[in-house]
């Protein structure tokens, strides 16, 4: 069987679960053009996990993925939060507020994985790290084809064997947040597919940087079983991506993106723009307290329309970044 036929898709291409971004619009869009569409869940609840899986139901009946963030159990201590605090002051009292509340986050990733058993999800994806054994057991039961993450070999080969069906390897061009767990990886994808593709047995699917049709078949060539495309759809006219975050995208030029944990603690690409900037030197709470932290001043930036505030995510090809619908912009691709 190809790995197409084992996705039950028609081309080899899964387009990137981008939490925030994708809605049940984009996801089915994808589904019906043909490719993996995949749900960025890492952000939502259970039951925010179950509705978004039931809306994109009603709009396919075509495969689809959900994606989830593996939480990390990271410590933090008051005074490294509250100098996190204090570090994002000048840029709330700019936005008019002095003061926010940053209640922490709920994880959700247990629950999360009883959903997408329970609404017999075929496809389950991870990034931020691996699910431990007994929930891989648990997927497996249910015959859940899991796709893991990786930003190095040494990733790519615990991620076959705790039983990942395929890993994704994510080139350092890749947009939004790295999916590594075994330290900070930055590898160019020409140099990563080829090392991930020779060391495990599992397919392979090529993330980074991929804009048009010929990234995919030079990533094909270099034995990538499929490529997960995230920026080329950033613009798409189902994306839920904010339009002022849109507008920077289709503005982009060359070598506009930077690698920042200032939004949530955790190396991530994107556009660089003003909080970025003002960031450098100020301290930064580990992931995820800096994105428990910035979540107010990220919706209260987007709310007074000023970009140079929100997090801008996009890879290093984002200046290729077309308007269309799903549909269009896929069929670039084939
Ligand atoms: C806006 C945005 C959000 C993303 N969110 C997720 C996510 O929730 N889960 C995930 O596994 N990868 C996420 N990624 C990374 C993609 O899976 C993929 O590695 C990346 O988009 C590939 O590079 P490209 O953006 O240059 O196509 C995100 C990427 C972007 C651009």
């Amino acid at each position: 069987m190809t790995f197409t036929e084992t996705l039950g898709i028609q081309h080899p291409i899964i387009q990137a679960p981008m939490a925030g971004v994708t809605t049940p619009e984009f996801v089915a869009a994808a589904a019906e053009a043909g490719v993996l569409g995949s749900i960025g869940a890492g952000y939502l609840s259970a039951e925010a996990t179950r509705d978004f899986i039931h809306e994109v139901k009603k709009l396919t009946d075509k495969p689809f993925a959900v994606n989830l963030f593996v939480p990390e159990n990271t410590d933090i201590d008051q005074d490294q939060l509250r100098q996190a605090y204090l570090g994002l002051q000048p840029i709330g009292k700019k936005l008019g507020m002095p003061f926010w509340k940053a209640p922490l986050s709920e994880q959700s990733f247990a629950g999360q994985i009883d959903v997408i058993i329970e609404e017999d999800v075929g496809i389950c994806s991870f990034t931020f790290g691996l699910p431990d054994e007994s929930t891989v057991q648990k997927l497996k039961e249910h015959n859940i084809y899991l796709i893991g993450t990786a930003t190095s070999v040494e990733e790519a080969v615990v991620a076959e064997q705790v039983g990942m069906d395929a890993v994704v390897a994510q080139g350092k061009e890749a947009g939004g947040h790295r999916g590594s767990f075994l330290g900070e990886q930055l590898l160019p994808l020409a140099e990563l597919l080829p090392s991930i593709v020779g060391a495990v047995g599992i397919p392979v699917i090529a993330a980074g940087g991929i804009a048009n049709r010929e990234h995919l078949i030079l990533q094909l060539s270099r034995g990538a079983q499929a490529v997960q495309i995230g920026t080329a759809l950033l613009a798409a006219d189902e994306s839920g991506a904010h339009p002022l975050y849109k507008e920077a995208v289709l503005k982009a030029t060359g070598n506009c993106t930077v690698l920042t944990k200032a939004f949530s603690g955790k190396p991530a690409r994107g556009i660089r723009n003003e909080f970025i900037d003002r960031m450098v030197n100020v301290p930064i709470a580990p992931y995820p307290y800096q994105n428990d932290l910035t979540k107010k001043i990220r919706s209260e930036a987007a709310k007074l329309g000023k970009p140079g505030f929100m997090s801008l995510w996009a890879g290093e090809n984002v200046h290729e970044t077309v308007v269309g619908t799903v549909e269009e912009i896929i069929k670039k691709f084939i």
